[in-house]
């Protein structure tokens, strides 16, 4: 069955009050309140296209309706589909995991596969120098990983080699679903090819986990413009052999579909009434947080 990854440029979304009424109507009451709790506009979008792409997935590729389930969350945080007694017959187990950061939402899902993904946005670190920057996260590469960051070039590439570097390591840590109780030493990243092109999925890159060459996990690689790195780390599949897993990741490797928000609400259906409250909320946010370097 065919794999899904989709992009929706949450940076640039601009919802009308209708459009960001309709938004919170589908998805859980626990979910629009934890969104209309963030301070910043932009990170209320974001979280609202990650609820928006989850059940979008579980309505086209599991064939439940959109008020049909509920998602619930492990106790790490991790969303998950808590299956209800009438599951259609067509339901497979699907994993899935979604990541916003930068301008994006993301979402990455495989039927019969773990999966996690991380979308990292390239930027100039906000109160100091890069090197400065770099010693700060010392601890969270290993000395192979820091040699293959700080010989990339310029600032700005070697700064785009450290954020391909944490979203691969977000994505395996994500898709185990771990989050901050992992040590980061322990996975270290060989990455190939240094450069990546827009349009192309790779990969080649390979997980040295406690020092072994990980066979059992891939980890997919593109780029969705010059500043966002997209990493899907992507456990062997559950009924395949080591073989056939290498065999299946000669295949066509999937790309990153870009969504309207049209395209993320196009199934749903409401899940609770309209609070016009809602709107007003969020249109007193600010957008983001001034960055230092941005203050006079
Ligand atoms: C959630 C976590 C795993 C990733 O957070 P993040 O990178 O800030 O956020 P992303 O945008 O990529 O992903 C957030 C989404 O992942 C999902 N998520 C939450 N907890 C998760 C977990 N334990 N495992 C997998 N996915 C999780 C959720 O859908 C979440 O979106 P939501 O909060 O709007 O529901 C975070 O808790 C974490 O542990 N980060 C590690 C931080 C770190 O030290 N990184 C250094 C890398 S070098």
């Amino acid at each position: 069955m065919e794999a899904a990854r989709w992009a929706f440029r949450c940076g640039s979304w601009a919802p009308t009050c209708s459009d960001w009424l309709f938004a919170a109507r589908c998805v859980q009451r626990e979910e629009k309140e934890r969104i209309g709790q963030f301070v910043f506009a932009k990170d209320a979008r974001s979280a609202m296209a990650g609820r928006l792409l989850i059940r979008k997935l579980i309505c086209e590729k599991m064939g439940f309706a959109w008020d049909g389930f509920r998602l619930e969350r492990t106790p790490r945080g991790k969303p998950y589909l808590a299956r209800p007694l009438s599951a259609p017959d067509s339901a497979s187990p699907w994993s899935f995991n979604v990541s916003h950061q930068g301008d994006y939402a993301v979402l990455a899902a495989e039927p019969g596969r773990q999966v996690g993904v991380d979308v990292m946005k390239t930027t100039m670190p906000g109160s100091s120098s890069v090197v400065e920057f770099f010693k700060l996260m010392t601890r969270q590469f290993t000395e192979l990983e820091w040699e293959k960051i700080q010989s990339a070039g310029s600032n700005w590439d070697q700064l785009d080699m450290f954020y391909r570097h944490w979203a691969l390591k977000e994505s395996f840590i994500k898709a185990i679903g771990t989050g901050l109780g992992f040590n980061l030493q322990r996975a270290e990243f060989h990455v190939s090819p240094t450069k990546m092109q827009e349009g192309q999925v790779y990969c080649q890159t390979r997980m040295y986990l406690d020092g072994e060459e990980e066979e059992d996990w891939t980890f997919e690689e593109c780029l969705l413009d010059k500043y966002h790195h997209v990493a899907v780390a992507l456990a062997k599949p559950e009924h395949l052999t080591t073989n056939d897993a290498g065999i299946s990741s000669g295949a066509t490797l999937p790309k990153f579909t870009l969504l309207s928000f049209g395209d993320l609400v196009s199934g749903a259906t409401p899940l609770s009434d309209e609070d016009p409250a809602y709107w007003e909320s969020f249109r007193r946010k600010l957008e983001a947080p001034v960055r230092q370097s941005e203050v006079q």
